[in-house]
């Protein structure tokens, strides 16, 4: 286990490079299942959350090949329908699996991901969409245990959930129609940038998408999909995390590899609260600096193309040392602010309000030893570390290791002081 030590008050300065974007990446790498043909996959990130998932897709019987960036995945038939809960208790995000596997086995043993530091992650509207494709579902040892056997039949279905649409249920319920028969409609569809590179993979895979993006997406069913060459597209959350950082403490960042419309709510909100924010007129670069006046905002995350909950963390951290009052609530995830109360120990003022912080400036933070406890929050910490006075240590940086390439490299390249070094204690402890 390491720890990263952050001499913070270096003002930041340079160029970096946004990896490819891990979100993406999660649905696209199970995609590959969908087809007994070779699919090469480039810009994938090169972090744990992508590792698990090779992991899985190898514990089932897929060929993968990883080198610098590029996935080669290989799927023939044979291909086992249960994934081992030694596997899918490390991520999440492994429920995606469960179209995927369903369309192409028509039968899977997936366990049921268990409780999320960022609030109750519930996976009924999965269960529900694949229900409505006419799969039987049972829930037997912790594991869901779905079976179509006469194949999945498209269906007109609603994924609109009490806190919005889902992403990773879209994504699932493309997944599971592209090979179903007949034609699927999904209603309330999630619009985030993610869901259209899915969209864009599978019809390189032969699939019939219509509507990825919009709120109405449909699926014609299609006998069999083949292989292909994707690029995932970049990182919005990495993007957007170190156009938080060149607003907090820089000399002026450019942050290169980004698409301009899928950061545009950062920029926004950036730009609102007095920071300078250029976009490079093929919107494939930013340049951000602190404003001379910074002021706070108030954010309510929302789905694309609102405010991502993904960056909240990060904009509590820049709103603990910006003069004035800001409010940030998340309409999302309402309990992910574990983030609040370690930001608090190196000075923050912050009040927690039923979903709601309320963040008063203050001019300083001091560094501290702070324990990272989920990969936004984590973020938020380096953010918070690289402003504050004297030495941050960040605890638990195997949450960062989840979803930032090369995090601690970038920051350096910037000129922050950060290094990363064996965490004893905490090997002691565990
Ligand atoms: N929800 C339900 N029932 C479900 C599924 C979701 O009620 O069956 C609720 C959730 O509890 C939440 C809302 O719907 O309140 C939206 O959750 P969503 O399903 O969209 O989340 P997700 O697809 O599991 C992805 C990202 C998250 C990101 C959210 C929201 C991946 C791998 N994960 O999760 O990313 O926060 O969408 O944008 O794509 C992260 O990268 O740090 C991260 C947590």
């Amino acid at each position: 286990m390491d720890k990263l030590i952050v001499e913070g008050g270096y003002k930041l300065k340079g160029t970096v490079n946004i990896s490819g974007s891990k979100n993406a990446s999660l649905p696209i790498l199970a995609a590959a299942l969908l087809t007994d043909e070779p699919v090469r996959i480039s810009r994938v990130p090169d972090v744990s959350d992508t590792n698990y998932m090779i992991q899985i897709l190898s514990q089932l019987g897929a060929s993968v090949e990883r080198s610098s960036g590029t996935v080669r995945i290989d799927s023939p038939d044979g291909i086992s329908s249960s994934a081992s809960y030694e596997q899918v208790r490390k991520m999440r995000a492994s429920i995606c699996l469960l179209g995927p596997m369903m369309a192409r086995m028509k039968r899977c043993t997936l366990p049921l991901p268990g409780g999320c530091v960022i609030g109750d992650r519930p996976v009924d509207l999965h269960v529900r969409a694949i229900q409505a494709l006419g799969a039987r579902v049972r829930i037997k040892s912790g594991n869901l245990v779905m079976e179509a056997p006469n194949g999945l039949v498209g269906a007109t279905v609603d994924m609109r959930g009490d806190n919005g649409p889902t992403v990773l249920g879209t994504d699932n319920l493309m997944m599971a129609a592209v090979l179903a028969r007949g034609t699927t409609v999904i209603e309330s569809a999630a619009r985030e940038p993610e869901v259209v590179d899915l969209a864009n993979f599978l019809n390189k895979m032969g699939a019939q998408i219509e509507g990825a993006g919009s709120r109405t997406i449909t699926i014609h069913g299609v006998e069999q999909l083949h292989g292909c060459e994707h690029t995932v597209i970049p990182d919005r959350i990495e993007a957007g995390t170190f156009m938080v950082a060149g607003a907090l403490i820089s000399e002026g960042v450019t942050i290169n590899r980004i698409c301009r419309d899928h950061v545009q709510a950062v920029a926004d909100m950036l730009s609102e609260c007095g920071h300078t924010v250029r976009f490079s007129s093929n919107g494939a670069s930013v340049y951000v600096a602190p404003g001379v006046q910074p002021k706070g905002g108030k954010i309510t995350t929302s789905p694309y193309p609102g405010f991502p909950t993904d960056m909240q963390a990060q904009m509590t951290a820049l709103f603990s040392v910006t003069p004035g009052i800001s409010v940030v609530r998340d309409t999302i995830f309402p309990q992910r602010f574990m983030h609040c109360s370690e930001l608090k120990r190196m000075g923050a003022n912050i009040k927690m309000d039923n979903g709601t912080a309320v963040i008063t400036g203050t001019e300083r933070l001091s560094g501290a030893p702070v324990m990272a406890s989920d990969l936004r929050a984590s973020a938020a910490l380096v953010l918070a570390a690289l402003a504050a006075e004297g030495v941050t240590e960040i605890h638990r940086l195997y949450h960062i290791d989840r979803g930032y390439e090369m995090l601690d490299d970038k920051l350096m390249g910037l000129g922050a002081h950060v290094s990363r070094v064996p965490d004893l204690k905490a090997v002691e402890e565990s």
